[in-house]
């Protein structure tokens, strides 16, 4: 088995996203605009730009619009090159042209652990990644620093064995999260010992909180067949990795990056409000609406 190398990521995005109700009862919300353009397609542009070229969607009812959003489109194409729309025309081809994507449907939303184990068939001869697009992960781009899923690929290749990220939450926000119990090897990388979901403050082993990205070992699929349901009734990622990190390592890496959580509606606006202020063209519009309205309140309070 070749684990030098992780070519395959597998994309979980058959969730029913009920934090987005009523939107996502016909819209997939990793199709919701993170500025100009889709959240899902920050992840795909993060899978390739890490060397990953095996693309592998889990869907689920109303997320057929993903899979539109990566094909061609003839009729539109047709339209803008006949009404001499070149740039947009361009556009919309290199977005089908972006990468090769395979999907797969996860018939019942029966757990992100579930959702992972569908994707057996195709990733069970080596290391693969996991990218759960809610977490929209933007590198800085003036000190170079690598995708998230990169920096995890490099620790795959210089310690073997499965990889996640991490973050350092504030205390207040650690039961929100999976907290992890471990042993710190060197600066940013910890080896997993154990995980706890969402824990009190007063019970969190740590404040190193797991975020969406994941590099697992195929031995996972064997734990996620076994193991029956957990917390919510659903199969759960959290409980696998778990007993994975009992019988070959794990490892936890704080990344470096910035992430936006597009997994609710607050996070979602907070992250288009931020990504628009850094965009030149929008800032000046962004600034506008906001000393606009601050205005109007100020002249309705005197
Ligand atoms: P979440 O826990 O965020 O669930 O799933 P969700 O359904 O997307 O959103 P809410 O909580 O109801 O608002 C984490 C990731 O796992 C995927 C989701 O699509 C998301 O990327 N997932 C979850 C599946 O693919 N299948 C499932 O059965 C559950």
């Amino acid at each position: 088995m070749d684990t030098l190398t992780v070519k395959k990521c597998l994309f979980p995005v058959a969730g029913l996203g009920t934090r987005f109700l009523p939107v996502t009862k016909e819209i997939a919300k990793e199709m919701l605009p993170l500025v100009n353009r889709p959240i899902i397609s920050y992840g795909v542009e993060e899978a390739l730009n890490s060397g990953c070229s095996d693309l592998i969607m889990i869907t689920g009812r109303a997320k057929r619009s993903i899979e539109n959003y990566f094909d061609r489109s003839f009729e539109l194409e047709h339209l803008l090159k006949t009404r001499g729309k070149d740039e947009l025309y361009e556009k919309m081809v290199a977005i089908s042209n972006m990468a090769e994507i395979l999907y797969v449907r996860q018939r019942e939303p029966l757990g992100l652990g579930h959702a992972v184990l569908c994707g057996e068939p195709f990733c069970r001869d080596g290391y693969f990644g996991v990218i759960l697009p809610d977490d929209v992960f933007i590198s800085d781009k003036e000190e170079a620093t690598p995708p998230v899923m990169a920096q995890l690929i490099d620790v795959h290749n210089r310690l073997g064995g499965s990889v996640i990220a991490l973050e350092h939450v504030a205390r207040e926000d650690v039961s929100r999260y999976g907290i992890i119990r471990s042993e710190v090897l060197s600066d940013g990388i910890h080896r997993i010992l154990d995980m706890v979901e969402k824990p009190s403050i007063e019970e969190a082993p740590s404040r190193y909180a797991i975020m969406g990205r994941y590099v697992l070992s195929p031995s996972i699929f064997e734990i996620l067949t076994k193991q029956g349901a957990g917390a919510g009734g659903e199969i759960q990622l959290t409980d696998a990795i778990k007993t994975l990190a009992k019988q070959e390592p794990v490892w936890g890496v704080v990344y470096r990056g910035r992430r936006f959580d597009c997994g609710t509606q607050k996070g979602w606006l907070a992250a288009n409000v931020q990504l628009a202020l850094e965009d030149p063209e929008l800032r000046g519009v962004v600034l506008d609406i906001v000393k606009k309205v601050g205005d109007t309140s100020s002249g309705q309070k005197g």
